[in-house]
This record gives C-alpha cells, structure tokens and sequence, in this order.
C-alpha cells in the first residue's frame, strides 16, 4: 500500500509558515514521526520489553519504587545534561530494572536520541561470532555499535562466565565509552559489596546451613571496567520489592 502523502508539506518534510508577514520552511511533524519510528526500529528493543514504559509501571505501593521511577523521569528530561552521563540499576531479577530501562531508551528515543538495546550475553556473542569468517556476522559491526551508540543499554551486565576476553572486550567498550562521555545505561542483579549487596545469601532451599556465595560485579566484568561504569554512572539500588511475576500471579 503506498503512504499516505502528508498534506501539511506534500510529503518533503518542510512545510511553509507563516510568521510577521514573512514565510519560511519548518520541519513538518511528519518528518519527526518518521525519525521517531526508525530510531525506535533501530534500537532493537526485544518483543518481551516492547510495551515496557513508565505509565505501565506500578509503585508496587513502595515509595522507594516511586522515587526510583520519578529519578528516571527526571534524568530523561535532563538528559543529555546529567552528571554523571549513565545509569546502573542493581537489583535483584524481577524488580523492575529492565522494565525501567527500556522507558527510559524509550523516551529518550522519542526525545530525539538514538539508542540500542543489547543483552550482555549476546552482545559477545556476537562479537565473538565476528572473529568466525563462516558465522555471517561482520567483523567488528556489533562491537563498534557497542561502542559508539549515543545511547547504549546493557542488559543484564555480567551475566556470562568470565575470561580474559570477556573481560578485555568489556573493559575496553566502557573505557570507550566512559572517555567519549557516551552514556550507558545498565542493570545487574550481581551484589556489589561496596553498594551494600550481599556476598553471601542464605540458599532458596532454605536449609539454614547452605549458603549460596555469590559472584560480584567486580567479579564478573573485572575492577577496571566495574570502576570506570561506577565513574560514568549514576547508581539505582532497587529496593527489596522481590520478583514482580510471583507476586503478580498470586
Ligand atoms: N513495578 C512494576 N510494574 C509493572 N510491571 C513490572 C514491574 N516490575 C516488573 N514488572 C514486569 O515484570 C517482568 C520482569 O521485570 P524486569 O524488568 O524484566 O525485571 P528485572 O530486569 O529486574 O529482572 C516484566 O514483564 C516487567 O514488565
Ligand atoms: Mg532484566
Ligand atoms: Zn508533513
């Protein structure tokens, strides 16, 4: 079906105004809808996520969820000016974090900014993927988008087992990104000891003897990558709301 041509400026973009007697080209709102859409495209938010948005998200009658929430509200409206330039949410599965992520990309998206949402673990897989001339996957294509994103956000950070390499390839695109002041915004649910999460937590089995050590942040991606994202973002502890799909289906 071919579109529809807008009657506003017979589908160029720019329309004439009229303004003190003088005439003049503006951008039609047309041509914002359409970059509106294809930044949404290309920022590649899963179909899990995609009506994630902060009208949709519920206070859970916690106040510190409603703080966390208008936080998040007010960086976007500030955003690009907010110093620190990122975001961490930590927190345990189920609190939110992604939910909350993706309203955040969301609306910065409809603010103008590009962005692109990449899942920790398939991000290196795909990078890894680029070293394998048989795997389709172009060379360097996913760690450059990593990299130079104007927004990027890393889901679920540290959710892989850890190398050398993972742990290079990750300090390098936060070091990257850190030093070009290019935001991130990421979530984890891995416990960082200095922002008070537990190490070390009793097992879901519930026998008192068994405990559960877990690895940290710092663990997972490596001190140097862990310091430089603490540097370039601003930290969101979620609170202990606990996982939202078990309490949503009692
Ligand atoms: N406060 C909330 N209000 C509405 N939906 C929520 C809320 N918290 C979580 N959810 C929903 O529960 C599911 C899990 O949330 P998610 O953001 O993926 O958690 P996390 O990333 O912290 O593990 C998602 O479908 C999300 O939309
Ligand atoms: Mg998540
Ligand atoms: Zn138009």
């Amino acid at each position: 079906m071919p579109e529809q041509t807008c009657e506003r400026c017979g589908g160029t973009g720019w329309k004439i105004v009229e303004k003190d007697g003088l005439s003049g080209a503006q951008r039609c709102e047309c041509a914002f809808a359409a970059r509106g859409e294809a930044l949404l495209r290309r920022a590649r938010i899963p179909v899990n996520y995609a009506d994630d948005h902060f009208d949709n998200f519920s206070d859970r009658g916690s106040s510190d969820l409603r703080a966390i929430q208008l936080l998040l509200i007010r960086y976007c409206q500030d955003f690009p000016a907010g110093d620190p330039p990122g975001l961490l949410l930590i927190g345990e599965p189920g609190t939110g974090k992604t939910h909350l992520a993706v309203a955040v990309l969301r609306r910065l998206i409809e603010h103008g900014f590009e962005g692109v949402f990449m899942d920790y673990q398939n991000l290196l897989d795909r990078i890894r993927a680029g070293y394998d001339p048989l795997s389709g996957e172009s060379p360097r294509a996913a760690y450059e988008e990593a990299m130079d994103a104007e927004v990027l956000l890393l889901d679920d950070l540290g959710a892989h087992r850890v190398t050398d390499w993972v742990e290079d390839t990750v300090t390098s695109i936060i070091t990257h990104r850190c030093n070009e002041r290019k935001p991130v915004i990421a979530t984890t649910n891995l416990p960082d000891a200095e922002m008070g999460g537990t190490l070390v937590e009793r097992m879901s089995d519930g026998a008192p003897s068994r405990y559960d050590i877990k690895s940290s942040l710092a663990e997972k991606i490596g001190m140097r990558a862990r310091s430089r994202l603490f540097e370039m973002c601003r930290i969101v502890r979620m609170p202990k709301v606990g996982d939202y799909r078990v309490a949503s289906r009692k």
